[in-house]
């Protein structure tokens, strides 16, 4: 009985030692000391025995049972750590990387060089406006004074939109994002101040010309506002943009339909060993049309103009992007050039403001 005893013993021990898992641990502790375990039926048979032979086997099959489930319980916790540290290295997670992969898309420059022109309107308190790419001639034209006779529609090189029959009202591609100034007016009234950037198009294409570029339109209205308001406010414009202290600006006597009196704003610059400088040099450059608004726009608006004036510009937002980034030709703009894009390509995630440097 008691090399039965023994026998019983190694041989369970050793299977507790090698058992791989808690469910083979479960199936040898149901085989060991389980109801009809094998300790368990030595046990039963306890009640055959003589009492000495009773004596000496009791004690040791308790002790058998005893031993075989401590055994059960420090390999059932060996293995339950080990699954635990298996989880946490095969769960392991590392939260301090990116939540996405690295990014590499770029901003494109006019879309850069707009956000650079609103961060600056809007400091000076100006929101922004938005109309329709494809325009009424209405808005496009008649109410900014150029009635369907005037010579300046035909210097827009428009581009007409098909109509079912001639009861329809012509439409066409906006040539300018003037037409904004009316649309704002109309549903906002006044006084206010608006830039209004976005997409224009003329039937035009050479390096300084392609059919759709890029406008903004700026309009401030209030009952006190003269010329000396819109000088200050494009110096103050230029400077922030170009980031140079001292701009020069020089205001030439032009003609627009839509203000009275007119100007069209040179900025002085050098090209010195082909480079451009903006604020040095001899040399003057085209870089916007403005004026106070005409009475006759102030009314096609539904605006008083007996009460209310103010002014207007519009400048060419590509033109202004090549001139601060030294881009040569246009149509490289609208060419999807991937490396050209990198090249000018500005961060995503650089914001344009008026403090954090208005180019990042
Ligand atoms: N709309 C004019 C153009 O496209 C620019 C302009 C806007 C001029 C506002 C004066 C005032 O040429």
């Amino acid at each position: 009985m008691m090399d039965d005893i023994a026998g019983v013993k190694a041989k369970i021990l050793g299977q507790v030692a090698d058992a791989a898992d808690e469910s083979a641990l479960e199936a040898l502790r149901v085989a060991a000391v389980g109801k009809k375990g094998e300790v368990s039926l030595m046990m039963r048979g306890l009640g055959k025995m003589t009492p000495e032979e009773k004596q000496v086997a009791g004690p040791a099959l308790n002790a058998l049972k005893n031993e075989i489930n401590s055994a059960l319980s420090a390999r059932k916790s060996a293995l339950g750590n080990a699954a635990l540290e298996e989880r946490l290295r095969a769960e392991w997670l590392d939260v301090t990387q990116p939540s996405r992969p690295a990014q590499n898309g770029t901003i494109h420059p006019i879309s850069q060089v707009t956000e650079e022109i609103t961060a600056i309107f809007a400091d000076l308190g100006y929101g922004v406006a938005e109309g329709p790419q494809i325009e009424n001639d209405f808005y496009n034209f008649d109410a900014l004074n150029i009635p369907p006779e005037h010579p300046a529609r035909q210097e827009f090189d428009t581009f007409y939109m098909h109509r079912a029959d001639d009861t329809q009202p012509p439409h066409v591609l906006r040539t300018h994002t003037s037409p904004v100034q009316i649309r704002h007016m109309e549903k906002h009234g006044v006084p206010c101040r608006i830039i209004a950037p976005g997409r224009v198009y003329r039937s035009d294409y050479d390096n300084t010309h392609t059919p759709m570029f890029h406008q903004v339109e700026g309009l401030a209205i209030d009952t006190d506002i003269s010329m000396a308001n819109l000088k200050w406010t494009l110096e103050e414009f230029c400077r922030a943009f170009f980031e140079v202290d001292n701009v020069e600006l020089k205001f030439r006597a032009s003609h627009f339909p839509f203000t009275e009196p007119s100007a069209e704003v040179d900025i002085r610059c050098s090209w010195a060993g082909g480079q451009l400088k903006i604020g040095e040099g001899d040399d003057w450059m085209e870089i916007l049309g403005s004026g106070m608004v005409h009475p006759k726009v102030l009314e096609a608006a539904g605006v008083d103009a007996s009460k209310y004036q103010g002014f207007a510009f519009g400048m060419g937002i590509d033109r202004l992007a090549m001139l601060k980034y030294g881009i040569p030709d246009l149509r490289a703009f609208f060419d999807s050039d991937l490396r050209w894009l990198r090249h000018y390509g500005f961060a995503s995630l650089d914001m344009p403001n008026m403090r954090g440097g208005i180019s990042g």
